[in-house]
């Protein structure tokens, strides 16, 4: 991998755990465990690589749509990954943001990130960013309403309004998004991180989230490596 060039900002769409698990008869709370399982052993892998920036969309503002015994498994298992199994990521010096709404979610839930995140403001190596309770446009009203309120007290002008501006006011300030990973061949992008990745390379793997291994996210940085990115020049 060493002569690959790492894109600086990559980011997962996680799909295809249901699926996994009805193909086994399972419910599909096993494939959101497995994913979950799946998610540990590439977090690790992507530590080693020493990625700069990784965003994960990992619960939509529409996934609330689901039978309420699913949403329920998922909010559960957040909590568990947050506060046991994913903590590895504060020793391993990521620093771990969440973009999202946190109104609309279990407050044990907003609990569970804020101590994720605020255990690991310090750290200085790749930034986390885990969408949850996230959607694209929502996060682009809430930017135009932030920067609104900024106008409404004359703390800015809209002259001031640039590209730079709208990006300090999304959730999160952070790079674009260099390559886009789905998995479970879908190919749609489903409200995920639309500003951001307005000059992202796209991957679509129709590998199942839980079956996406190490070897899978490599072979996808060889393919991010084939693309010719021009931007718009010659
Ligand atoms: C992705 O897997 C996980 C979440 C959206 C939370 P799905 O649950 O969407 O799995 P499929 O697409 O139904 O197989
Ligand atoms: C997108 O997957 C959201 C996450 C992976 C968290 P969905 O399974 O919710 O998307 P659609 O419904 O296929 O567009
Ligand atoms: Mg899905």
């Amino acid at each position: 991998m060493n002569e690959l060039n790492m894109p600086n900002h990559i980011g997962i769409i996680m799909d295809g755990n249901g699926r996994w698990a009805t193909k086994r008869g399972l419910p599909r709370s096993a494939g959101h465990k497995a994913g979950a399982e799946n998610l540990k052993k590439l977090c690790r892998h992507i530590n080693k690589l020493g990625l700069n920036y990784l965003s994960l969309y990992a619960f939509s503002t529409e996934n609330f749509k689901r039978e309420v015994s699913e949403v329920n498994y998922l909010m559960n298992l957040f909590i568990e990954m947050f506060t046991n199994d994913f903590k590895f990521l504060i020793e391993d010096n990521v620093k771990v943001l969440f973009s999202g709404r946190r109104e609309g979610l279990p407050k044990n839930v907003v609990k569970a990130i804020e101590k994720m995140e605020f255990d690991s403001k310090g750290n200085t190596g790749t930034v986390l960013n885990i969408c949850l309770n996230y959607g694209s446009q929502d996060e682009i009203v809430d930017m135009v309403k932030k920067i609104s309120n900024e106008v409404k007290e004359s703390k800015i002008s809209i002259e001031d309004i640039n590209k730079e501006l709208v990006n300090r006011n999304m959730y999160y300030e952070l790079p674009p998004v260099d390559f886009v990973i789905r998995t479970s061949g879908e190919m749609r992008i489903s409200n995920f991180m639309l500003w951001q990745s307005s000059y992202a390379e796209y991957y679509f793997s129709e590998t199942l989230f839980p079956d996406f291994n190490e070897n899978e996210f490599d072979k996808a940085i060889e393919e991010f490596n084939k693309r010719n990115r021009r931007f718009g020049g010659n």
